[in-house]
């Protein structure tokens, strides 16, 4: 049997135990790439970088509360919690493990240990909250490493739970460009779309015309406000209002 089909159970999606058993099911997994310099060397040295453009955003922002779409290695939960200790943070990830990493970084800092109580295991695709329970949601890197029909029903999700007037926030790979090296050069691109199966289809994609097309769906609409662009346009971070 192929190793990934062990991880096929207790509600972990099959596109998830395939591609990314090793990273996010597999205990040793979650424990080996959850360290810093890993998670750095993995983002070509740009995850302080992408930390501080998200929790920023958030510092703007200042939603009463938020949510963010499934866990991160390495510090933005925590900082983002931070930042949000006086309003209210909750995270959904679909794999246990990840939900208990979580738990433990915001429990560690005693401005947001209240916040490990809002950890709950949840299918981003269908998610428990109600309507328009949120002012703001994060997806930090989630996005690629989804198949196009998953990745279009957690953004309908994602627009369904923000109020009107909230916003969304995205971190993630930059859509594809003719001149970044990574872009362009044939071995980079090859190991990019080996490791990350979902990654070429999902930058070849315009994410403000997959939000508007998920956020019909649900009866709303989606502004794009502002793209910080990070190592010349690798990764991105993106802000939207939901209308
Ligand atoms: C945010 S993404 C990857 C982030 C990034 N590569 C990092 O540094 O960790 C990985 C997380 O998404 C979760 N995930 C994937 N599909 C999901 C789904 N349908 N619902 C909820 N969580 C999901 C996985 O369990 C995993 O914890």
């Amino acid at each position: 049997m192929a190793i990934w089909k062990k991880f096929h159970k207790d509600g972990i999606p099959e596109y998830l135990a395939r591609n990314y058993w090793w990273a996010y099911v597999w205990s040793f997994g979650i424990w080996f790439w959850d360290h810093q310099p890993i998670v750095n060397m993995i983002l070509f040295g740009n995850y302080r970088k992408l930390i501080n453009a998200t929790v920023a955003r958030y510092r703007k922002l200042k939603p009463q509360n938020t949510l963010q779409i499934s866990g991160v290695y390495g510090r933005i939960t925590p900082e983002l919690a931070l930042e949000l200790k006086d309003n209210d943070f909750h995270l959904v990830d679909i794999t246990n493990g990840q939900l208990v990493s979580a738990r433990k970084k915001l429990a560690a800092q005693k401005e947001t240990e209240k916040f490990a109580g809002n950890l709950s295991r949840m299918n981003a695709e269908n998610m428990a909250y109600p309507d328009n329970s949120f002012d703001s949601v994060l997806i930090f890197f989630l996005l690629h490493e989804l198949p196009p029909d998953v990745r279009k029903t957690i953004l309908a999700e994602a627009v369904r739970v923000v109020k009107p007037g909230g916003s969304i926030i995205v971190t993630e790979y930059g859509e594809r460009t003719k001149t970044h090296f990574f872009h362009t050069f044939f071995l980079s691109r090859w190991i990019l779309g080996y490791f990350e199966p979902f990654v070429p289809a999902f930058i070849a994609e315009n994410l403000t015309d997959n939000l508007n097309e998920s956020a019909k769906t649900v009866n709303k609409e989606i502004e794009h406000i502002d793209t910080k662009i990070i190592f010349r346009g690798f990764y991105r971070n993106a802000e939207f209002k939901v209308k």
